[in-house]
């Protein structure tokens, strides 16, 4: 089971100052994927990075570019994040008018597609979209802010969607997403989650030592 564990980092913990040789270092550190938030101010109250950001950092690492867009409407920006280098693009189901169609505008970039809950959105909300994606991203805290504290009542939904996963016999990866630390990661893998976002506790924790960090969290 833990082999199959992924940890993705979210750079928006990372120095912005140098952010290039902080992707480097993850990756140096044995991080699977690098997560990048992408924040536009009106879907949530923050503004972080854009395209132009993830084109510079692109040549400097062949690690999956895990990008979580939470922006509105996000069809308008598939295009350009693709191009950018994303290897993911996963998109919040609030932030466009048909499901389908952003589905099938990343589909049409060759990207891997995600679609992620917020800590009061539903299951029911993508249901129907299980099979034409690759990976739904859990939100245990509400998207906007790094460092805020994990919500444990996200581990039920958790649960429900990978029965209803293993229900349908899909291949659909589990990502969790917030407040993730050396405690709760555990209860997010038993609960069913085999991706691992995690920001504060990565660049934080034990001095900032990023490879100590990224063990832990796929050990415990
Ligand atoms: C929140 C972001 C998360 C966040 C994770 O909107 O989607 O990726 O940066 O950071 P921590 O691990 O500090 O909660
Ligand atoms: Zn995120």
């Amino acid at each position: 089971m833990s082999n199959s564990i992924k940890i993705s980092p979210s750079i928006l913990s990372a120095d912005f100052s140098k952010l290039g040789s902080e992707v480097v270092a993850l990756e140096k550190a044995g991080a699977d994927y690098i997560h990048i938030d992408v924040m536009d101010g009106h879907f949530v109250p923050n503004l972080t990075i854009g395209p132009e950001v993830i084109k510079k950092l692109r040549p400097l690492t062949k690690k999956t570019f895990d990008v979580h867009l939470m922006i509105s409407p996000v069809d308008n920006f598939v295009k350009e994040f693709a191009n950018a280098g994303a290897d993911i693009i996963t998109f919040h189901p609030e932030a466009t008018s048909n499901i389908s169609n952003t589905i099938n505008l990343i589909r049409k970039e060759n990207k891997k597609v995600g679609i992620s809950l917020k800590p009061n959105s539903r299951i029911n909300l993508i249901e129907n979209h299980l099979d034409k994606i690759d990976l739904v991203l859990i939100m245990s805290v509400e998207p906007g802010f790094g460092g805020q504290k994990f919500m444990p009542e996200v581990l039920e939904k958790t649960k429900l969607l990978k029965d209803l996963i293993e229900k349908k016999n899909l291949k659909v990866d589990i990502e969790i997403d917030g407040g993730i630390n050396f405690e709760n990661c555990s209860l997010a893998k038993k609960a069913g989650a085999n991706i691992l976002v995690s920001g504060s506790t990565i660049f934080n924790e034990n001095k900032g030592d990023l490879k100590k960090n990224i063990e832990i969290l796929r050990k415990n």
